[in-house]
């Protein structure tokens, strides 16, 4: 990538915005920080719901990240809106769910990338990150396993093609 070159911008896209996506949005963050690539490659992350806009993550969330070496404290739940296709070149999202509505509420004139996140990790057997928020136990560690992974293989796509 050229130092000149317009930050590449993405955005980690889940239901809520309180568990998957900030959490994918604190581990690529801090991936990006390490590499010193934050001039860049700029990091955001929404929910497709209003539920819970303005609250911090689920503090399951912040609890498991914080035991990997992330913090998500800072981080705040926002909705998608229309603005953020004019803005994101990549919009990843954690399910097919979700993927459904960025592309059905995606204006015509969209000219990044939607996909779904795990497709950066063609080798773990999911294809989403699974919803932690109903379920019990190692749920929210298994969501930061899966984040890391296919944070690598994001990074190494952006590199290759900034
Ligand atoms: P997220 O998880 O989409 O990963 O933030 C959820 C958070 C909240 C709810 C569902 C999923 N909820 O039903 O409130």
């Amino acid at each position: 990538m050229r130092e000149s070159a317009a930050p590449q911008r993405v955005l980690f896209v889940c239901l809520g915005n309180i568990c998957r996506s900030p959490t994918a949005e604190g581990v690529f963050r801090k991936l990006v920080a390490d590499r010193g690539l934050e001039h860049r490659i700029h990091v955001d992350s929404c929910g497709t719901t209003n539920w819970h806009r303005g609250k911090p993550p689920d503090p399951r969330s912040v609890a498991a990240a914080r035991r990997c070496g992330y913090d998500l404290e800072r981080l705040r739940a926002r909705q998608l809106c229309w603005e953020d296709y004019y803005t994101f070149d990549y919009m990843l999202a954690m399910d097919e769910a979700n993927l459904e509505v960025l592309r059905r509420e995606a204006p015509l004139d969209y000219a990044g990338h939607t996909g779904l996140f795990l497709d950066f990790a063609p080798d773990l057997p999911e294809r989403e990150v699974p919803d932690p928020y109903y379920g019990e136990g190692d749920g929210f560690l298994r969501v930061l396993e899966l984040v890391e992974v296919a944070s690598e293989g994001l990074l190494a796509e952006l590199l290759r093609h900034g």
